[in-house]
């Protein structure tokens, strides 16, 4: 079929197969520029398919030769209805890896059930004993308990304050003022439920009840912090109460690990365009002129660049240098104090008329775009693909 963009919102609703592939195969061929010293052997990334987590699946298969299981949660194509973008890009990955002589299998369902969880085990057992990494970057809008059943829902608000600012609409460039009214102490409940670290508490404890973590097993959950522009609404809000109860998570499974000298973080990475950061009203805005400034700067970095730095420069370097809070920074490019200044200013100036010439709004259309295997460079996408993609190593 022929496969268009189909937008609704902040999301596509199609995906094209042939730039999903190709933008896979160009973080392939990063990485493979970019070894990692010293990396991984065998590695699990829950939130395999997109974004930071593809990133990661990439860095350790290309960086270090490593077996993978993904686990994700897409949508498989049917005749005429095109998957979900994570679903060709782990296709494409499965494929190139098998070509390449790697292991890599992946697991299709809700992460946060006890089955998933069961039936991942059951797979590294079989397949590969034990495993050294377990990389944690889910994002997703909601969570079904799995010991009580109930279903979470997480939301995007200020905390005890009304909060507006300005906001931008990327598909039309009209910057306006959005208004967020103040959460109840419910909606926190549930954010933390949803994006805190409960979960990847409960995959540390089955995995180590099953016995499959190796001496010196590491994981890494993603977080973020941002400007004090979106403070209101991202860190002090719903989201930042969840990015804290991730953080602290750290600790208590860094504990956990003690008796196999295992280690865990949480690194904070860069803000970027990805399905789970379009959604977040202010983000857009702030993204658009953040490109632009690091761009100029020479200093711009997309996911792939983001984990490779993750694994080289913090991960498996000698020192890894942490902050005061004991969190791994690869955020710290976007929050040097001379790009937040150029863009705090930027900020004041930003209108509908202005931005084109101030932001980087095309930047951030095209990696949206991109996302889902649009705006791709070399791909004829008035030529009829294939949409009932498979995933070589989907179990
Ligand atoms: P993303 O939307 O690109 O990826 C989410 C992944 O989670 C996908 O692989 C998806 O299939 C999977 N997933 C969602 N629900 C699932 C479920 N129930 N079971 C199994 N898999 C499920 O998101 P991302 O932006 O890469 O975010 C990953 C992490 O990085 C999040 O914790 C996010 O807060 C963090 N982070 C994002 C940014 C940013 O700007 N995008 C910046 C810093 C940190
Ligand atoms: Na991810």
């Amino acid at each position: 079929m022929i496969i268009e963009p189909k937008t609704r919102g902040f999301i596509c609703l199609t995906a094209h197969p042939e730039g999903c592939k190709s933008n896979v195969l160009s973080q392939i061929n990063y990485i493979k520029d970019h070894p990692t010293t010293n990396g991984p052997k065998r590695v699990l990334v829950i939130g395999a398919s997109t974004g930071f987590g593809l990133a990661s699946r990439i860095t350790s298969a290309y960086g270090s030769n490593a077996s993978t299981i993904g686990v994700y949660f897409e949508k498989p194509p049917s005749e005429g209805r095109p998957a979900s973008p994570g679903y060709y890009n782990s296709a494409a990955f499965e494929d190139q890896a098998h070509k390449d002589g790697l292991y890599a299998k992946s697991i299709n369902g809700d992460a946060f059930s006890n089955e998933i969880k069961a039936q991942t085990i059951k797979l590294i057992k079989e397949d590969l004993g034990k495993i050294d990494l377990l990389v944690y970057s889910l994002a997703s809008p909601v969570r079904q308990h799995p010991v009580t059943g109930e279903k979470f829902k997480s939301t995007l608000k200020p905390i005890g304050q009304t909060f507006t600012n300005k906001t931008v609409d990327f598909h039309t460039g009209e910057v306006k003022d959005i208004t967020i009214e103040p959460c109840t102490e419910e909606e926190i409940k549930n954010t933390v439920a949803v994006m805190g670290g409960e979960d990847w508490e409960f995959w540390i404890d089955a995995l180590k009840e099953q016995d499959v973590l190796a001496e010196d097993f590491k994981t890494v959950a993603y977080s973020y912090i941002g400007p004090s522009l979106t403070k209101a609404v991202y860190r002090d809000g719903t989201i930042g109460r969840a990015k804290d109860h991730l953080e602290a998570t750290a600790f208590k499974i860094k504990d956990q690990l003690k008796d196999i000298k295992g280690e865990a973080y949480v690194s904070v990475n860069k803000a970027l365009v990805t399905q789970a950061s379009s959604a977040i009203p202010v983000i857009p805005l702030y993204i658009s002129l953040l490109y632009k400034v690091m761009k100029e700067e020479g200093i711009h970095e997309g996911c792939i660049e983001q984990i490779e730095r993750l694994f080289n420069q913090r991960l498996y370097a000698d020192n890894m240098p942490l902050d005061s809070e004991g969190r791994i920074r690869v955020d710290d490019w976007e929050m040097r104090e001379d790009i937040q200044a150029k863009v705090a200013d930027l900020w004041k100036i930003a209108t509908t008329e202005t931005l084109p010439e101030i932001g980087d709004l095309k930047g951030y259309a095209k990696d949206f775009f991109y996302l889902f295997g649009f705006d791709v460079e070399g791909i004829d996408y008035d030529k009829d693909v294939n949409e009932m993609v498979s995933i070589p190593g989907l179990q």
